[in-house]
């Protein structure tokens, strides 16, 4: 018996693409819409179901896409809608779905209501976003994201006020208390559905929200910005009549960037009986190895295997009976996986890259990958500054100079902790550029795709990364327990393996991962072995005797289906 509903975007696999780093066929050093397409048997063959494509809208790129200056048309570094509408063909005729990204808490300032609300303070615009007259002082404080100043308040000259933006100066926060602003995206998101989009991944959805009396930060929140913005008063009222009104009508699916999501208010958002979104995103894995509230700083300590289970443990309970989780460890906004959560050592790589894609592919929650994380990329870890191109890691350096803080150490933290990391072109094969661009790439391209990191040679190589991440999501396929089954931690306070059971009526699955670089010994009482067998390892197994000892290699991973 399922405890939950059976629905296709739980038991699908997500592939996410960052398109300006996927494929250019154009020869401007961008990836495109066309090279996306001609990538479709690719991404068919890694046995995926769903593609979330970052924004691929018309842009002045402020912020790669995130700034949207006109919502119902395409980047011209990426190509037509006649290009879009062809991508979409090609997915549908491969049975792939396709979610696009809302970003709908802000556009971009050269939005033509964000040109004209600025225009005068009786435009019919004005109140699509948020202004402070300056004739009332300045106003409260409220922390940017990407402001070089971390001031979310930018003066604007023009009508003598201040308007919001949570990001950079050129992503001014829309005012959703307007009714217009709300049909206005509504329109959006059924124009995308009309032209056969499956759903919407919704970027930063809890900040919607703001008390537009613009209080100073309560002190509750104790200097916790986020959090404060991820509480907005009418933030479900807007959910619930979006879902009212669209996201209800068709068969698609939504998942939420949830920043400041906490596991006690989970199921506001995703319990079916208050129809709002399908699943999300919650940041507490993001943090894990951060500093507090800074989710760009490392903190100076490693992270512990047992609070990773621990994250892992308490937000499948949540979703237990109720609501739907989603399960990821990289997107575009943080590290690669395998650099981050394991070891991207020449001599660790392997079983690695290849222990966390098992256990993407054996939690309960739907899996989401970033591309390039099936071949194992790694970390760009970028030296100087001049080779950064995110706004977030270039404003944060200008900040630091203005303050004299070392950027020394700033430049050490940005190697493993900026998003550029992730964002380094996908690694096809070993010509020139990794295969990605025959002109100069808009980023520099990780060198070690000339070191077997690339997709071509592991296709042809039966134990590479890639080939293990095709088996391992086979067996996710065949094995609805991976999907449904109930999830059980076992060994909870081993820093070295994470040790779990998923079991779904008959089906019984033990998962063992080693996060260590040392051979580990563990055993394990609680389960009887008889007439168990071993469905993959990414590393040699004892296939034969099987008791509870277990010896596992280092980051060995291991599946055992038990009778
Ligand atoms: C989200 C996106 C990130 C973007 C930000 C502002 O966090 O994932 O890439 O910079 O929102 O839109």
């Amino acid at each position: 018996m399922f405890e939950q509903k059976r629905k296709w975007w739980k038991e699908g696999v997500v592939y996410q693409i960052y398109p300006r780093s996927f494929q250019d066929t154009s020869g401007n050093g961008v990836g495109d819409l066309k090279g996306i397409t001609n990538r479709l048997d690719y991404i068919k063959s890694l046995e995926v179901d769903i593609i979330w494509l970052c924004p691929v809208y018309d842009s002045p790129n402020d912020d790669n896409g995130y700034d949207i200056r006109d919502y119902k048309n395409i980047m011209d570094e990426f190509g037509t809608m006649s290009d879009f509408d062809e991508l979409l063909a090609g997915m549908k005729s491969r049975d792939l779905r396709l979610v696009m990204d809302l970003v709908a808490n802000h556009t971009s300032d050269e939005h033509l209501w964000f040109q004209e609300s600025r225009k005068s303070r009786d435009n019919k615009y004005r109140n699509y976003y948020h202004w402070w007259p300056a004739e009332k002082g300045t106003p409260p404080k409220r922390w940017s994201y990407f402001d070089v100043d971390a001031n979310a308040w930018k003066y604007d000259e023009q009508t003598d006020s201040y308007y919001l933006h949570y990001f950079s100066i050129k992503q001014p926060d829309l005012k959703w208390e307007n009714p217009k602003v709300r049909e206005e995206i509504y329109d959006i998101i059924r124009f995308w559905f009309d032209k056969g989009v499956d759903g919407f991944r919704m970027d930063v959805i809890p900040f919607i929200s703001k008390d537009t009396t613009y209080p100073e930060l309560p002190e509750k929140y104790n200097g916790n910005f986020v959090s404060y913005y991820s509480e907005g008063p009418r933030l479900h009222e807007f959910l619930n009549e979006m879902n009212q009104q669209v996201l209800s009508k068709y068969d698609i699916m939504t998942v939420g960037e949830a920043p400041g999501i906490t596991l006690d208010k989970a199921l506001d958002f995703v319990d079916e009986d208050r129809e709002e979104l399908n699943m999300f995103f919650h940041f507490d894995l993001m943090s894990l190895d951060r500093d507090g509230h800074e989710v760009f700083w490392m903190q100076k300590e490693k992270w512990k295997l047992t609070e990773f289970k621990k994250i892992h443990s308490d937000w499948d309970a949540v979703f237990a009976k109720k609501g739907w989780g989603s399960i990821f460890l990289s997107n575009h906004d943080f590290p690669r996986s395998v650099s981050r959560w394991a070891n991207d050592s020449i001599e660790h790589w392997h079983n690695s890259a290849t222990m966390l894609h098992t256990f993407l592919l054996t939690m309960r929650g739907t899996p989401y990958f970033y591309f390039g994380d099936e071949i194992g990329m790694t970390n760009a870890g970028f030296e100087h500054i001049e080779d950064y191109k995110d706004i977030n890691t270039i404003n944060r350096y200008e900040l630091l100079k203005q303050n004299n803080i070392s950027l020394k150490d700033f430049i050490e933290n940005e190697k493993e902790a900026a998003r550029d990391n992730a964002r380094t072109p996908m690694q096809w094969d070993e010509t020139k550029n990794a295969g990605f661009t025959n002109s100069k790439s808009w980023i520099k391209v990780n060198s070690n795709y000339r070191k077997g990191i690339n997709v071509a040679s592991q296709e042809k190589d039966e134990n590479s990364v890639l080939n293990y991440y095709k088996k391992m999501v086979q067996i996710r396929k065949t094995n609805l327990g991976l999907v449904y089954g109930a999830y059980q931690l076992l060994l909870d306070d081993n820093e070295y393996v994470y040790a779990y059971t998923r079991v779904l009526n008959s089906e019984k699955y033990l998962i063992l991962l080693s996060f260590s670089e040392l051979e580990t010994t563990v055993e394990i009482n609680e389960i009887s072995f008889k007439n168990a067998s071993l469905l993959i390892s990414n590393d040699q197994a004892e296939k034969t005797k099987l008791d509870k000892v277990f010896t596992l290699k280092p980051y060995q991973a291991l599946v055992y289906e038990l009778a």
